[in-house]
């Protein structure tokens, strides 16, 4: 579907800074619908030819919508929009008396231009109409709430014409919160309580405040409520801000071990100011929900940490282990557990840096490779190189893949770039087709190098792991062949990572590890530890 933008740029001859402002209406015109128990429709005059055209639209919480069917980017017409023709043509809010009829649901036209106020505050030119229109067929003899709402909707439709609502937005607020359900109080002039919805009493309540809000000076309750002088001020400055015509941050108020988030907007038809407007919403229940996140949070990262550095801790152990025995075979195993374990810390400890159980993987990787150019024959040395990206992996993968990555690379640099004498020695096979298309003296003519690359295409992760060494030995089946270290690799990426391993030798000599790994994944399948299928 197309946005507001697209729309009126499409359509329209309204400029960046109007619809901007159509933004603004649109980001905080539920309050409107809400209080006036009425659907809302902005519509823009079509450039040149008399029509109008709906870009946004918004139902009432609080009542039954006039329209089943969704309005945007409906172009109308002559009769229909009389009443947006004279709103925007004279700059006024246009009532029809008549009610007009949807299929079998009655229903009330109002019309309230848009003004975009000037840089130095005159009120602009009309830049759109908001069609105000009211299903009729629940209406009955309102309520004390609904007089309310429907005097303070007015006032709103006012200031919309005026061009004071919206107020501008504050940074890193969300538009909607707290909405008009959740507990409305109107202010008078002097900052009197004039009306309370019984939401809001019931917020007032649960802060420790228990008598009627009628009457009461709003703003002097608000620091009386707060335990704690500083917030109590903040929230009942908010309030002195609105009724002077400002529209301050929302602020909360804590006290009695309850939370309430407060909004306070201006009343000023006409540019008189007649009172405020303050939304409250007890939010003391998400406020434990976060800070039981928060802690949560901090105590996972706290884990990853220790599980990072018991992890280098056996590492060190094993290290140790490796100097002091004396038989080779011995000591290269005791060093390929070391890096093993290494590996595994690295992702613990990238953990243990983030806020959630995922990870930037490129970083990771490029620490494992450059580990492992550090087991290269000391005469040979290897280059490293990541192509593409491995983006940001979930803990559970990230954990399996290092360790893959690990043995992989090792390889490629142990086996593919071994010391010239084990290479001089090794027994020349007799040529064959394939040997003759490869170059002989490897070690000696590229540079040597190890290539990673990755990408994601169709929720999988593509990895590859090229060397230009000295290519498979002969005979060695791919599917089954190797020690340790094919064995891990293999397991862990059909096991744990669901995915497919072909080793093969690369096309112009070297080795070629290609790994796919699928990116979403079922959680149960996840939970039971299940194989998927191949
Ligand atoms: N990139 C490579 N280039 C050449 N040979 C390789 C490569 N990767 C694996 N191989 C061969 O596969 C064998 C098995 O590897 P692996 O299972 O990791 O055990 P290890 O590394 O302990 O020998 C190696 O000994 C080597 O002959
Ligand atoms: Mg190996």
């Amino acid at each position: 579907m197309s946005t507001l933008r697209d729309l009126a740029e499409e359509h329209t001859a309204l400029r960046p800074a109007d619809i901007d402002h159509l933004h603004r209406i649109a980001g905080d015109w539920q309050l409107l619908s809400d209080l006036s128990f009425a659907d809302l429709l902005l519509w823009v005059p079509v450039d040149g030819d008399g029509t109008f055209l709906c870009v946004a639209q918004v139902r009432p919480t609080t009542a039954p919508t006039a329209y089943l069917d969704d309005q945007v980017g409906r172009i109308v017409g002559g009769a229909e929009v009389a009443h947006l023709e004279v709103a925007h043509r004279q700059g006024r809010i246009w009532r029809e008396g008549d009610p007009v009829w949807y299929g079998d649901v009655p229903a009330r036209h109002e019309a309230i231009p848009v003004r975009l106020r000037t840089g130095d505050g005159e009120a602009g030119e009309v830049i759109a109409v908001v069609g105000r229109d009211t299903n009729l067929s629940t209406a009955r003899t309102p309520s004390q709430l609904e007089l309310n709402y429907l005097t303070t909707a007015d006032d709103l439709a006012q200031m919309i014409a005026d061009g004071t609502f919206p107020p501008p937005r504050h940074p890193g607020e969300t538009t909607s919160a707290p909405r008009v359900g959740d507990g409305l109080v109107r202010l008078d002039a002097n900052g009197k309580v004039t009306y309370a919805s019984p939401n809001a009493q019931s917020a007032y309540r649960r802060l420790g405040y228990a008598s009627h809000l009628v009457g009461e000076d709003l703003a002097k309750l608000h620091r009386r409520l707060a335990g704690d002088p500083l917030e109590g001020t903040d929230a009942g400055n908010a309030v002195l801000a609105a009724l002077r015509g400002e529209a301050p941050p929302r602020r909360e108020i804590d006290a009695r071990g309850a939370t309430m988030l407060t909004r306070a907007l201006p009343l000023m038809p006409a540019g008189v100011p007649i009172g405020a407007l303050v939304l409250v919403r007890d939010i003391t229940e998400v406020r434990r929900r976060d800070r039981a996140l928060i802690t949560k949070d901090a105590t996972i990262r706290e884990i990853h940490h220790r599980v990072k550095n018991n992890l280098q801790t056996v590492a060190a152990l094993l290290r140790l282990q490796a100097r002091r025995v004396a038989m080779p075979e011995a000591r290269v195993a005791l060093e390929e557990s070391v890096r093993r374990v290494a590996s595994i810390a690295l992702v613990h400890e990238t953990l243990s840096m983030s806020s959630d159980e995922a990870v930037e993987f490129d970083g990771i990787v490029d620490r494992v490779a450059s580990a492992a150019t550090e087991v290269a024959a000391t005469e040979v040395s290897v280059g490293m190189r990541r192509r593409g990206t491995f983006g940001v992996l979930p803990a559970e993968i990230a954990t399996s893949l290092v360790m893959v990555l690990n043995e992989l690379l090792l390889n490629a640099v142990e086996h593919g770039f071994p010391p010239a004498d084990e290479e001089a020695g090794a027994p020349s096979p007799s040529p064959s087709p394939a040997d003759a298309a490869r170059p002989q003296a490897v070690v000696s003519a590229p540079r040597p190098e190890v290539v990673v690359s990755a990408h994601r295409a169709r929720k999988q992760l593509h990895v590859t792991v090229t060397d230009n060494g000295r290519g498979l030995p002969e005979q060695f089946d791919a599917e089954r062949g190797g020690n340790l270290g094919l064995q891990i690799v293999r397991a862990l990426v059909t096991g744990e990572l669901r995915g497919t391993i072909d080793l093969r030798n690369g096309a112009d000599g070297g080795t070629e590890a290609a790994i796919v790994v699928p990116l979403a994944r079922g959680t149960t399948d996840r939970l039971t530890g299940r194989a998927g299928p191949p």
